[in-house]
């Protein structure tokens, strides 16, 4: 069986032993400061002038979110008691021509959904509405309300918007569209919108984390929340496999930790090996949603992963290639799953380094959400690198977050943060 044979190779070379992780952590530590004291680093360490909330924030607001497969609208009312309401909510579906046209059409298209929502919930236009925009992309900001648009990650790529303001782009779209009481107020990271929902009801949340399309997370340094951008963290050591996906992506040497750990990669990874080791091709509409369902086919003939296969035109699979690929998933997604642990672990860390107190971690994200056994490998390695303090840490799925964050932040805008 020389297919075996290479499968165990491959399974040495994909694993993440604790000795590699904590040299991991010492070495995000230490991009982590660089990037806080404007050295160059793989790690932005970007400042969001935003702050943990108080709780006590009321108001209405509009909020948008974009950043993955949907964009969404939502209206939403902050209530007493750190409770709060979604009044309405819509889905839009962004096709690619919006994600890779100009960014004039990408924004005239935000704009044009904003206006469907506002009309189908009956909002009066003629009021005064503001807008919490969650844009999940790594952003220069000065004040809460710009962000400028360093560069697209996730397969994004609307032309004349890097550089650019985005709340100035999406304001004047907003205006074309008719809409002149109706502003953005507010921009944020969603990895800071789910830590703010997130410590609207926790105080001790102190982490908000993205394990999705992208990976990224945030936490406070002193009052303000810092957006890490951990989807760019180099300092890992790759597998072939991890260099072909580099190299063959759109944006080779950027999001190198990204493309270990994300939906938007994951499948592709786990085809790359696969087509080394496994007899048929695994076709390129092969996602990181099938890995899920591979991975929890426990059926004697793997018949679950067969139908997965004829979906997929592969319509005689042999039990062994099944029995095969089931294990590359699991290979790939616990690799993953002990990537984003290590990744969290250093966070916490550098936060409170003896794990003195409780930390929640909001995690927000279809592949921590979704992914069979996901949250449960992320678990498993923590208690490997923490023992019994890692009863401090709570992880905590966190959904709907960046919506409401970008509410409560643009609640409380009035309060905005000075530049320090
Ligand atoms: C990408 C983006 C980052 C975002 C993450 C999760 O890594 O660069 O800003 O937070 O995806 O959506």
């Amino acid at each position: 069986m020389p297919y075996n044979k290479s499968f165990k190779l491959t399974e040495e070379i994909f694993n993440f032993p604790l000795r590699e992780i904590k040299r991991f952590i010492r070495d995000f530590h230490s991009e982590m400061r660089k990037g806080l004291s404007g050295r160059k680093s793989s790690l932005k360490m970007l400042p969001t002038y935003v702050k943990k909330p108080k709780g006590v924030e009321k108001g209405e607001s509009l909020a948008i979110d974009l950043g993955g497969t949907n964009f969404r609208v939502l209206a939403l009312k902050l209530k007493e008691k750190r409770r709060i309401l979604i009044l309405g909510s819509k889905k839009f579906v962004l096709k690619k021509k919006h994600i890779t046209g100009t960014g004039k059409a990408l924004f005239d298209f935000i704009a044009g959904c904003i206006k469907t929502f506002m009309d189908e919930y009956k909002i009066d236009i003629s009021e005064k509405h503001s807008i919490g925009f969650t844009f999940s992309f790594p952003m220069k900001k000065r004040r809460v309300s710009s962000g400028i648009l360093l560069r697209w990650t996730k397969g994004f790529k609307a032309r004349g918007v890097e550089g650019k303001d985005v709340v100035k782009l999406l304001n004047e779209s907003l205006k074309r569209k008719g809409l002149r009481n109706t502003k953005v107020v507010a921009i944020a990271n969603d990895t800071v919108s789910t830590l703010v929902a997130k410590s609207y009801e926790d105080e001790t949340c102190d982490v908000g984390a993205i394990l999705g399309t992208g990976t990224n997370a945030c936490y406070p340094e002193g009052q303000m929340i810092i957006n890490i951008e951990w989807g760019n963290f180099n300092k890992i050591r790759l597998t072939p496999y991890d260099r072909k996906l580099n190299y063959l992506s759109q944006s080779p040497g950027e999001q190198i930790l990204e493309k270990m750990i994300s939906g938007m990669y994951l499948g592709e990874l786990t085809r790359l090996v696969a087509k080394d080791l496994i007899r048929d091709a695994i076709p390129k509409t092969f996602k990181s949603e099938h890995m899920s369902i591979i991975e929890s086919d426990t059926s004697k003939n793997l018949s679950r992963i067969n139908r997965l296969l004829k979906k997929l035109r592969i319509t005689d699979s042999k039990y062994t290639d099944r029995k095969l690929l089931k294990k590359i998933c699991a290979m790939v997604s616990t690799r993953a799953a002990r990537l984003s642990a290590a990744a969290i672990a250093s966070v916490v860390t550098k936060i409170d380094p003896y794990l003195s107190r409780k930390h929640t971690i909001a995690i927000d994200g279809s592949v921590y959400e979704k992914h069979t056994g996901f949250s449960r490998r992320i678990s498993a390695t923590l208690k490997e690198i923490f023992g019994r303090k890692t009863a401090n840490i709570k992880l905590s799925l966190t959904k709907d977050a960046s919506a409401k964050g970008a509410a409560i932040i643009a609640a409380t805008t009035d309060e905005e943060m000075i530049l320090t």
